[in-house]
């Protein structure tokens, strides 16, 4: 009972949110990813860790650029592959941003974030306090329709693997960046989906927020 008054406290402020719609939000283009800067491997891997304590400041668009790419980016144009490797190359795993002006999803392919929900949904994008003032949650949402093949009853184990992989890209680009990141399962999926008008067999995966760690 208090977890569904919970999700419809959360429903309304997001449908006050919704009201300034998609439309209002600019597409963002991002800067090109640089690719060969970054800590040693080895480094990254020492310095990976989850964080629970973020300052407000917004991530830098260059940053951010770097983190997509890491994340989720196209490491081979010619075959449109990516950073994180996927079963049979589904590519199923679709990137929401989350951020103080609103939901974006991120396009690999133009290297590009498309507007989705303009308004500060952030308290969707997870159940712990610290989510709602993080600069960017990445909510990882997977599109069962590409998992051409899959056996339904393996469907979603695939897409959280897949997702797994993407997530661990983003903790050796924080490691590297030295950024704070905690990759959450806590997302209150309902929620988010309606936030972000999924589709009824989209699949709320995961979350992770990014920021600079609290001073
Ligand atoms: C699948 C998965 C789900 C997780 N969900 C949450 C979560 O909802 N909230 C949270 O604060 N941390 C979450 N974590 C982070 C773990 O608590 C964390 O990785 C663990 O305590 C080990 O700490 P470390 O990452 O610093 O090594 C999750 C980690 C994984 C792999």
């Amino acid at each position: 009972m208090k977890h569904r008054l919970s999700t419809m406290v959360v429903l309304l402020g997001l449908a006050l949110a919704a009201q300034g719609v998609a439309q209002e939000l600019a597409p963002i283009t991002l800067p090109a990813p640089q690719t060969d800067g970054g800590k040693p491997l080895m480094q990254a891997l020492k310095l990976r860790a989850s964080s629970r304590a973020f300052a407000p400041d917004p991530l830098p668009p260059q940053t951010l650029s770097n983190l997509l790419w890491a994340a989720w980016g196209i490491n081979r144009p010619q075959e449109g592959k990516r950073t994180a490797p996927s079963a049979r190359n589904w590519q199923e795993i679709d990137l929401y941003v989350v951020m103080d002006k609103g939901a974006y999803l991120y396009d690999a392919t133009a290297h590009q974030l498309k507007p989705v929900v303009s308004g500060d949904i952030r308290a969707a994008a997870g159940t712990q306090d610290f989510v709602k003032d993080v600069p960017v949650n990445v909510v990882f949402v997977a599109d069962p329709k590409r998992m051409k093949g899959a056996p339904p009853d393996q469907v979603q184990a695939y897409a959280f693997a897949d997702a797994a992989f993407i997530g661990q890209n983003v903790y050796l680009f924080c490691a590297s960046e030295g950024l704070a990141t905690v990759l959450r399962a806590s997302v209150d999926k309902v929620a988010f989906a309606k936030a972000v008008k999924l589709a009824d067999d989209q699949l709320v995966v995961f979350a992770q927020s990014v920021g600079y760690p609290k001073k």
